[in-house]
């Protein structure tokens, strides 16, 4: 069994922004849990999840490709990347497999640090005690909001001087102001060598979008302290601005290297990438060439595509 933590705010008390549990309230881990034919929500949950389901059926294959790239992304930084630690950053409930699964799988020795502001999502992955030695898996109730106590509260299990993959899948969904959004990730870059990764995943505006538009304002409906947004393909693609990107780029989240051709082609409406925080003396400032779709080993330096 690896060694399984959970970790609070320094103080013990919550860091910035974490939520109170409330079962009548619908909450994002959980009305993404119904997507993919969970049993941890409740009614209010369920019935935020049909209302967008009917809204927008691909919803449910939207949240299913989403946990099957992060499978993919891992098991690539785990496997040919050889990155040996993971910060997931509003991981949500467990579905396996799970980044401390798939990661430990390919190097038993990788700690990941699992870090949401959903007390049940704690709650649930304090019991998931799966795993193998020498690997570390920690649960840091805290808030994307405040990188900073994030970043004290990974000190004590991840060393920040050999690289690191920080994890956002769909999650800065939920951060509405999108300079608030590029702040927060540039400010984990910051923390991270060379060397390390950054993997996003985030709900498209621009694939299906009347129909996903119309699932949003249901969604924000129910949902009571966060309201959920869309970007479109360009928006998301900025936030890897400055790192080189792996190839494909970023893509619907299906097409980031699928392993089969219904993969490839299942609906999905979320923007996906992955890409490396370059050497301090990059020999180049913007290698714009794109490389060969079936390489994620190729690279190329992320820019702005609007
Ligand atoms: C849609 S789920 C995604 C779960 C997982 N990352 C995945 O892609 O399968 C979004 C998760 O982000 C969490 N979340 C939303 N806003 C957050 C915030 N400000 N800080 C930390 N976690 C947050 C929610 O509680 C939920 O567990």
């Amino acid at each position: 069994m690896s060694r399984i933590m959970a970790l609070r705010a320094a103080g013990g008390g919550r860091s910035r922004g974490t939520r109170g549990f409330d079962a009548t309230v619908a909450q994002p881990a959980r009305v993404y849990d119904y997507w993919l034919g969970g049993k941890d929500n409740f009614a209010a949950d369920r019935i935020a999840g049909q209302e967008t389901i009917a809204a927008y059926p691909a919803i449910r294959s939207s949240a299913r490709a989403n946990r099957a790239f992060l499978a993919r992304a891992v098991s690539y930084l785990a496997g040919k990347a050889s990155v040996r630690q993971f910060l997931d950053i509003g991981a949500g409930l467990p579905v396996a497999p799970n980044t401390h699964e798939v990661a430990q799988s390919i190097a038993p020795q990788s700690r990941v640090i699992y870090v949401d502001n959903d007390p049940m999502v704690l709650s649930h992955g304090r019991a998931l005690a799966v795993g193998s030695p020498p690997g570390v898996t920690a649960y840091v109730d805290a808030d994307l909001r405040d990188p900073g106590a994030i970043l004290t509260q990974a000190a004590p299990i991840l060393d920040f001087t050999q690289p690191v993959a920080i994890l956002l899948l769909a999650v800065l969904d939920y951060l509405a102001d999108l300079d608030q959004a590029r702040q927060i990730v540039a400010r984990l870059l910051a923390a991270v060598p060379p060397g390390s990764f950054l993997v996003i995943s985030h709900g498209a505006s621009d694939i299906d979008p009347d129909q996903t538009a119309e699932m949003i304002r249901r969604l924000n409906k129910h949902l009571a302290e966060v309201n959920y947004v869309g970007r479109p393909h360009n928006v998301v693609t900025r936030f890897f601005d400055g790192l080189d990107m792996v190839g494909p780029g970023v893509v619907k989240v299906t097409q980031w290297h699928p392993r089969s051709e219904i993969e490839h082609k299942a609906p999905a409406a979320l923007w996906a990438g992955v890409a490396r925080k370059p050497d301090a003396h990059h020999p180049n400032q913007a290698r714009d060439h794109h490389p060969p779709q079936n390489d994620p080993g190729s690279m190329c330096r992320g820019k702005t595509r609007s």
